[in-house]
């Protein structure tokens, strides 16, 4: 009884003033956004293939919580979930956007779209609480990109096409603001010491099929993109033969970024009595709201209030 007490202690709170609130957002997404947003390296490649798969994963993420919504008794949780819920909602959307124009110069994409959905698909044989557990696990990966990405950010946003670098600053902004929200409700429904064995392996098994899923839509990014010659632009080079050649070591940046500097923000998912907010990086989301982002639509309420 000790040790279940254990497992479903009391975890950090929300930090204060980080609102999970969905944002109306207008990017400026029509047609005049490039294959090659990003004008300092191939990492538009690899975003490129992260993209096609978020409106499926977004969908399983809402299906997965909606499942125990009612459940929740606790008010402020019911609030944020009902903010998560908005905010993925909108991130679907808004990457659905993204996904039609980047489609136009690599229409293989659609693959990697059709193979997110096959796993996901699949991950809805299992119980609810093993994809709820998925999902927590996802929602990690997202929070732990979101770190790397605000890490990076003056860089980013120099680099990138305004509206695909605001799109993905806002996205990684409510990642970091609603990162614990499945978490928590996982720990209400399903948490203490079979939970968390549970979770790990949820972890293990989407660590596999994400890896997986994104070699083969980076190798689509890369092989199937019949745009311009000149996509990268101050090079002149295909992205093949980018990565081959001059800027192999990119790749090894990348391997660098998000693998090794990332690995131990993994780890701690696989602690017994880890809680999202262990890591604040709360203050990415003050430093980006301090500076504004331009796809902000200002002065807009949602219909409902989260907290
Ligand atoms: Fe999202
Ligand atoms: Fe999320």
């Amino acid at each position: 009884m000790m040790i279940e007490k254990l497992f479903k202690r009391v975890y950090p709170q929300q930090p204060a003033g980080l609102a999970i609130r969905p944002r109306k957002v207008d990017f400026g997404l029509d047609g005049a956004v490039p294959y090659n947003w990003y004008k300092e390296s191939s990492v538009f490649l690899f975003l490129n293939a992260v993209t096609m798969l978020l409106p499926v994963g977004e969908r399983f993420f809402i299906n997965s919580v909606m499942y125990y919504k009612n459940r929740i008794t606790e008010p402020v949780l019911q609030a944020q979930l009902s903010g998560f819920i908005a905010q993925e909602a909108a991130h679907g959307k808004q990457h659905e956007l993204l996904n039609r124009l980047l489609l136009k110069d690599n229409p293989k994409l659609i693959v990697i779209e059709k193979i997110a959905k096959w796993l996901l698909d699949s991950g809805k044989l299992f119980p609810a609480s093993f994809q709820l557990a998925i999902t927590c696990a996802l929602e990690h990966f997202t929070a732990s990109f979101a770190n790397i990405l605000f890490e990076n950010h003056a860089a980013f946003s120099r680099f990138s096409h305004p509206a695909v670098g605001e799109l993905w600053a806002w996205h990684a902004v409510e990642e970091l603001e609603h990162k614990a929200v499945c978490f928590d409700v996982y720990q209400a429904v399903a948490g203490g010491v079979l939970g968390y064995f549970e979770r790990c392996l949820a972890m293990l098994v989407v660590t596999l099929m994400f890896s997986i899923a994104v070699s083969i839509g980076l190798f689509i990014s890369i092989i199937f993109y019949k745009g311009p010659k000149n996509i990268v632009e101050h090079q002149g080079k295909r992205p093949d033969k980018v990565v081959k050649a001059e800027n192999g070591n990119e790749w090894l940046w990348l391997a660098f970024n998000v693998v090794l500097r990332n690995i131990g923000y993994y780890l701690v998912y696989f602690r017994p009595f880890f809680h999202p907010w262990d890591c604040d990086n709360s203050h990415f989301v003050t430093a980006w709201k301090a500076a504004g982002s331009a796809g902000e639509v200002k002065n807009f309420e949602p219909e409902f209030d989260q907290q």
